[in-house]
């Protein structure tokens, strides 16, 4: 492939991707909000861009084969705040997509699209939306967006609904895990599988408490290594003993289940920022 572009590069995610993108194209254009994502890797330009404005989505996207949409306002907030980085940004990258002829988006969805499903239900990659807030609902239009954009005009989406990808610290993590390992390998099969059309998968590690079902996307290939039940003696050990009746242990969204809409969700998880540098 020639060219792929990297939305959200600044990002935690987004710093582990660059370097095994660059890998699959003679040049990847990563992509941020952010002035600059320190030095490149062999292969690999920065363009600042921001999502919510077409004229930038348009800019950077031309000439591509494929996106990896990571960018994103990334936690609850009032709505206004989501509107442009999440919901018109997603349009921008869609259309943008279209206009130049990209053959696809890999989308980096959440949970949160489905957050209000109690774990005891397995679920599956064909439940309806149940989104958790205004982040998750966010999700959920850029997954019918990918949906119409491949019905109605022939471009590829493949969304990848992230579980927590982040250092496991609290029982929640022990199904919910994604490996940096286990992402890049999520985002290589979506990238080289040849066809895809419009697709649906669990962002998850090979965690024997993952409460998600994939099998509907086998077809991807898909078959994380990681599994996050090393972790299990030491997380329970230090867990008091959780309320049943709480959204936040109940629900696959977790504390995002449990907020009021438009208070973050990230806020009470410690989530441990250990970006790769360069
Ligand atoms: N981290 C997780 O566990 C997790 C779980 C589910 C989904 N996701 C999704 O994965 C993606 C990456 O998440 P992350 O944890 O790396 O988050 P992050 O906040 O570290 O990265 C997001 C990046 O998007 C950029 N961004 C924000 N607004 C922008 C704008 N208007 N224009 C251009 N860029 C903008 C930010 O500058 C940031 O670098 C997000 O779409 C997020 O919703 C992450």
């Amino acid at each position: 492939m020639k060219k792929i572009v990297l939305t959200g590069a600044a990002g935690r995610l987004g710093s582990y991707l660059r370097e095994p993108l660059t890998k699959l194209c003679d040049t990847l254009v990563s992509t941020d909000i952010a002035e600059d994502i320190g030095t490149p890797y062999p292969g690999e330009t920065y363009m600042q861009a921001d999502l919510a404005s077409l004229d930038d989505m348009l800019r950077v996207l031309e000439g591509a084969e494929m996106v990896v949409h990571f960018g994103a306002f990334v936690d609850e907030g009032p709505f206004e705040e989501l509107l442009g980085p999440n919901f018109i940004g997603a349009y921008n990258v869609w259309e943008a997509a279209h206009r130049h002829g990209l053959r696809r988006v890999v989308y980096a969805s959440s949970i949160h699209a489905v957050g209000m499903y109690p774990k005891t239900e397995c679920i599956g990659t064909d439940v309806p939306h149940r989104p958790d807030t205004f982040y998750g609902l966010a999700k959920c239009f850029a997954e019918d967006l990918g949906r119409m954009y491949w019905e109605k005009r022939g471009l590829e989406s493949v969304h990848l609904r992230i579980l927590s990808c982040a250092q496991v610290n609290n029982a929640r993590a022990l199904g919910s895990w994604l490996s940096y390992d286990d992402l890049i390998q999520l985002v290589t099969r979506s990238i080289d599988t040849p066809v895809t059309g419009f697709s649906v998968v669990y962002g998850v590690s090979n965690n024997d408490r993952a409460p998600v079902d994939n099998s509907k996307a086998a077809f991807l290939g898909y078959r994380p290594k990681d599994n996050a039940e090393v972790f299990a003696e030491q997380v329970l050990a230090a867990t008091d003993p959780l309320d049943p009746q709480d959204p936040g242990h109940m629900c696959h969204g977790g504390p995002f289940a449990a907020v009021e809409l438009g208070n973050s969700g990230l806020a009470t998880m410690n989530v441990i920022d250990d970006r790769k540098t360069t």
